[in-house]
């Protein structure tokens, strides 16, 4: 059985190297004794998928990706002009979809991470208020909530742009919507969607949000590394003042094929202790049938037991900065 070999980014300013952010991945693969192939992510994301893999080499056979978010469609494109060449990427493009959109994964995970309504978009238009008010009464109408699409949110414009402090202020829910649409523009993913806010250990008072320590998540934004700066913007931007709470203490869980080959924290706070319990996660991984995905943990403050934030594809999660991968990419390359 060929073994599978990992696609990186390519460096924009050295495409025979690895971009930067994943040239410490590459080089650990390669001390596992893996391999790996290199893919234009900017030609990806304009559409130019067959020149972007033209540095895969023909007939590569099995194939998993390690790198930036990209658009399900451009990600499905992805695997089309690979399959062309002879490789297989193991994730096909309907699991990356299941995976990475909230709306793939929701009904599997529903009853085990916040409830969550959605409003599929055409364009980077904010939907009308009564596709709010509907969405909102699905949550049940009243109290917090948060906004995000159906891949990222804007945590740090907490206030502008993700929490809403009240979903019967619907001329509120408005603003907050309106400003995230503004905000994400043309890297608006999916559609808007609302999610019920539960008081998670650590994320101190909810006016004041997430605070990430680095003002960014490598992954960011379904823009690449020009995108995901922008998406992820200026750390608390619009915070709270002195003595605002922090951020939820989040794990993240690395999954292949229904087993944890990594449990960490979330790549916002890579020094964070973490012991998630993970007793109700696997049966629901397993069910999304999804070979590598993750799972962003947090536990509810009230001591009711942990949650799950969020689910991804696990070829497009960050890893925490300093994480032991080894045991996540040997996984990798015996799959
Ligand atoms: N339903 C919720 N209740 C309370 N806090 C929430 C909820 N959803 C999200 N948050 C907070 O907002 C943060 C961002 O939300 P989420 O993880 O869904 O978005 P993201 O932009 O995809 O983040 P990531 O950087 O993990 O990709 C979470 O880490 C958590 O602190
Ligand atoms: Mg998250």
């Amino acid at each position: 059985m060929p073994v599978p070999a990992i696609i990186f980014p390519a460096d924009p300013l050295n495409p025979r190297r690895p971009d930067p952010h994943f040239a410490w991945e590459a080089r650990m693969l390669r001390e596992l004794g893996g391999e790996h192939h290199l893919v234009d992510h900017d030609g990806l994301l304009a559409g130019r998928a067959e020149e972007a893999v033209r540095r895969v080499p023909r007939d590569s056979g099995p194939l998993w990706y390690r790198g930036w978010m990209l658009p399900s469609a451009r990600y499905a494109d992805f695997a089309a002009a690979l399959t062309a060449r002879g490789g297989n990427l193991l994730t096909s493009a309907p699991g990356y979809a299941a995976a990475h959109e909230l709306p793939g994964w929701y009904g599997v995970f529903e009853g085990a991470t916040p409830a969550s309504a959605w409003i599929p978009s055409d364009g980077p238009a904010a939907p009308g208020p009564a596709e709010l008010a509907e969405a909102a009464a699905r949550l049940g109408g009243r109290g917090p909530a948060i906004v995000k699409d159906y891949v990222k949110s804007r945590k740090h414009e907490w206030r502008e742009a993700c929490y809403v402090p009240e979903l019967s202020d619907l001329a509120a829910v408005g603003r907050v919507v309106e400003r995230f649409v503004e905000l994400q523009g043309e890297f608006l993913a999916g559609g808007v969607v609302l999610r019920q806010y539960e008081e998670f250990e650590g994320a101190g008072f909810p006016a004041d949000g997430p605070v990430g320590t680095n003002g960014t998540s490598g992954m960011a934004g379904t823009s690449g590394p020009a995108g995901a700066a922008g998406a992820a913007g200026p750390e608390r931007a619009d915070g709270g003042g002195p003595g605002a709470g922090g951020r939820a203490v989040e794990a993240r869980v690395w999954w292949l094929d229904g087993r944890p080959v990594l449990v960490g924290p979330h790549p916002d706070a890579p020094r964070q202790a973490v012991e998630p319990d993970l007793t109700e996660v696997p049966a629901l991984v397993r069910r999304l049938g999804c070979r590598f995905v993750t799972t962003d943990l947090a536990s509810r403050a009230d001591g009711s037991g942990w949650r799950v934030v969020e689910v991804g594809d696990g070829q497009v999660s960050d890893l925490p900065r300093g994480i032991d991968a080894s045991a996540l990419l040997a996984s990798l390359i015996a799959a």
